[in-house]
């Protein structure tokens, strides 16, 4: 097989991920990486056992022969460095979000439908055995139809006025923060496993801190080192929000999510409330669906490629009793995206399983309605497709 050779632009917290994830794929090398400055770039590198760095990911594009990028950089760059490799005619990973707002993500997600190359967002929760295992659960009717989906999607890592980061910034990360970073991620998984999507919301969102004290050298995600120095900050976008639902099926659905929520680290959960069971799963103990019933005994399912549906099992890739993780997804998004590469080289017909930039597109815009319902205090459609 073609050995694929891949340049990742953005070496922090999502860049260092995918480089780990893609090491475990037979055929992949990561050849090349850039950062924000040549001397960043080289030590990430180092550190990533990279052979090559940029402090400029235009370089990288001009002077490495790549097959494909995985743009990791902060919200504000996805969309230059996602254009700039679909102009050079390479496959690209989007990190989410696609673009910073539905104006970027819809020139984005026309330029993808019409190049001949391959495009991904990396909304990896996806590719969970057990959320896999859902989704055949509701296709094959095992559980009837959904009428209700609650969850949450919660962290903490903001919850003190010092706590920074560049997703602060709207300049740097949008107008919404806590609904586009981590709520982007429950929406596009609910309307994955369902194959339903959202067609109206209304939303209540908050801001804990109204200012924060920023370091007046800026911190990368979770860094903990004390700053000498700290500014007072004006936040205009959501610690935390409220969020009702309505399903094109007519389902109902409710989400919390919040960065601010004491000793929630990555809380993404979800319960499917059906006509004859329930099934509830939280991405902390990714090895465990909850089964609900009314007549008989709950179940716990356990993760068992033995006892799973095909495509769930395929998924994973160790027997039940040896716990499969957050790098896990990654791995098996990245497989599924060079399988489509490799499909596409060979002119041969590829069935995806990841989000593709139009699907991206319409989080962006179901992040928007949810932005202008709050605003508005009134029912937003989504008005998808524009
Ligand atoms: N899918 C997931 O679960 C997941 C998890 C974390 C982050 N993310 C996404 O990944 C992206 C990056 O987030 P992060 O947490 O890694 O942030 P980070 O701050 O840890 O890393 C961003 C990196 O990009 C570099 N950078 C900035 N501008 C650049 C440029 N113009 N060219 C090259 N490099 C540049 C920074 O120096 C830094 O190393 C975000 O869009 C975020 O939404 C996704």
């Amino acid at each position: 097989m073609k050995r694929i050779r891949v340049g990742v632009v953005g070496a922090g917290f999502a860049g260092s991920t995918h480089i780990q994830a893609l090491r475990r794929l037979p055929h992949i090398e990561v050849v090349a990486l850039a950062g924000h400055s040549t001397d960043q770039a080289r030590a990430s590198a180092t550190k990533l056992g990279v052979a090559r760095s940029y402090g400029d990911y235009r370089e990288m594009l001009r002077d490495e022969p790549l097959d494909a990028v995985h743009n990791c950089t902060p919200n504000k760059t996805h969309a230059e460095v996602t254009l700039a490799a679909i102009d050079a005619n390479l496959h690209v990973v989007s990190e989410k979000p696609l673009g910073m707002d539905s104006e970027e993500t819809r020139y984005l997600a026309r330029r993808a439908a019409s190049s001949g190359i391959v495009t991904a967002v990396c909304f990896n929760y996806r590719y969970y055995p057990l959320v896999r295992e859902v989704k055949a659960m509701l296709a094959n009717g095992d559980v009837g139809r959904p009428h209700l989906i609650h969850g949450s999607y919660l962290q903490d890592w903001l919850l003190l006025e010092t706590d920074w980061n560049w997703r602060l910034e709207p300049k740097l990360g949008g107008s919404s923060r806590a609904v586009a970073d981590i709520g982007s991620h429950w929406l596009d998984l609910v309307q994955y496993m369902t194959g339903d999507v959202v067609e109206e919301v209304v939303a209540s969102l908050g801001t804990l801190h109204t200012h924060r004290l920023r370091p007046s050298k800026e911190a990368v995600t979770f860094a903990s080192a004390e700053p000498a120095a700290r500014d007072s900050v004006r936040i205009d976008t959501e610690d935390f929000g409220c969020v009702l639902l309505r399903f094109a099926s007519g389902c109902q659905g409710v989400l919390t999510v919040s960065q601010v929520s004491a000793g929630r680290k990555n809380w993404l959960s979800f319960e499917i409330d059906a006509r004859d069971s329930a099934l509830s799963w939280n991405q902390e103990t990714p090895n465990e669906l909850w089964i609900g019933h009314r007549g008989e005994p709950n179940q716990i399912a356990l993760r068992d490629p033995a006892a799973m549906n095909t495509a769930a099992s395929a998924l994973s890739g160790q027997p039940a009793g040896h716990p499969e993780g957050w790098l896990d997804t990654f791995v098996n998004l990245f497989t599924d995206f060079y399988g489509a590469v490799a499909a596409s080289a060979a002119n041969e017909p590829y069935c995806t399983s990841f989000a593709t930039f139009e699907e991206a597109h319409r989080i962006a815009r179901t992040v928007e309605a949810v932005m202008a319902s709050s605003k508005l205090d009134a029912a937003v459609r989504v008005d998808g497709g524009k």
